[in-house]
């Protein structure tokens, strides 16, 4: 996406922003509060119009293809809210993930890679923990079958021995589709991303090999509050 400006209203977050993703490997995107995260996801998961730039995808130009479109074509995304449907059960999340042709085989492979998924099924989504909702709307990313998968925030309110289960789930999926990683665990992020860009009040402050930005000596003063 190149020389991206997007926001709400009036009211412009993203300034020029240009980013590439690889086509495998992870990227994390790292910001303070409020820098414009989760306005870039958004942004690349088509819920926002920019004000203008360009997004391509696939070589094929997206920047006025609407969210489902995106989505058929391979971008999936797990907003850092309200990513599932928490009167529904576990099983009916996932079944309105799978599209008309994925029977029990798609559910079941989900259930494989999130094991803990499996035992709960039959309950309703608002009764999980904060890992387990964080797999399950992982979980019902993954049945769109995406090649890029946009994660805003997937250890945010989830337990300190679950985050580490995640990152490793989250290492396996960047070996077989690029996966962007907005995170507020740095340290994690760096882990498991191979490239990271470090956003600060909507403009791109830093970006290179994750294991140079963890070395930056910029780094933590455009995440300091
Ligand atoms: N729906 C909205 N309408 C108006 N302004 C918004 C809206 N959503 C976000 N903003 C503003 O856009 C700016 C960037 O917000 P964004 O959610 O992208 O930040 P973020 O980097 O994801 O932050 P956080 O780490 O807190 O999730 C903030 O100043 C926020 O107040
Ligand atoms: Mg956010």
């Amino acid at each position: 996406m190149d020389a991206l400006c997007a926001g709400y209203g009036r009211s412009q977050v993203l300034f020029d922003l240009s980013v590439a993703m690889p086509q495998s490997g992870a990227v994390a995107v790292l910001g303070r509060n409020s820098a414009g995260k989760t306005t870039l996801l958004k942004t690349l998961a088509g819920e926002i119009t920019p004000m203008s730039g360009s997004i391509t995808f696939d070589g094929r130009a997206a920047t006025t293809d609407p969210p489902e479109r995106r989505a058929r074509n391979g971008i999936g995304y797990v907003p850092q809210e309200h990513a599932i449907f928490a009167r529904m059960t576990v099983r009916e999340n996932l079944l309105l993930g799978a599209t008309g042709r994925q029977g029990r085989g798609a559910i079941d492979e989900v259930l494989d890679f999130f094991p803990k998924l499996g035992v709960r099924l039959g309950q309703t989504a608002a009764t999980l923990s904060g890992g387990e909702r964080k797999m399950l709307a992982m979980g019902r990313a993954l049945l769109g079958r995406p090649r890029l998968l946009m994660l805003d925030e997937p250890t945010e309110g989830v337990w300190i021995g679950v985050i580490e289960e995640i990152a490793e789930r989250l290492t396996e999926l960047a070996g077989r589709m690029c996966v962007v990683l907005v995170e507020q665990h740095v340290e994690l992020a760096l882990r498991v991303a191979s490239y990271a860009y470090v956003i600060d009040r909507g403009t791109i402050a830093l970006q290179g090999p994750a294991a140079t930005i963890r070395d930056s000596p910029d780094l933590l003063r455009f995440l300091a509050p």
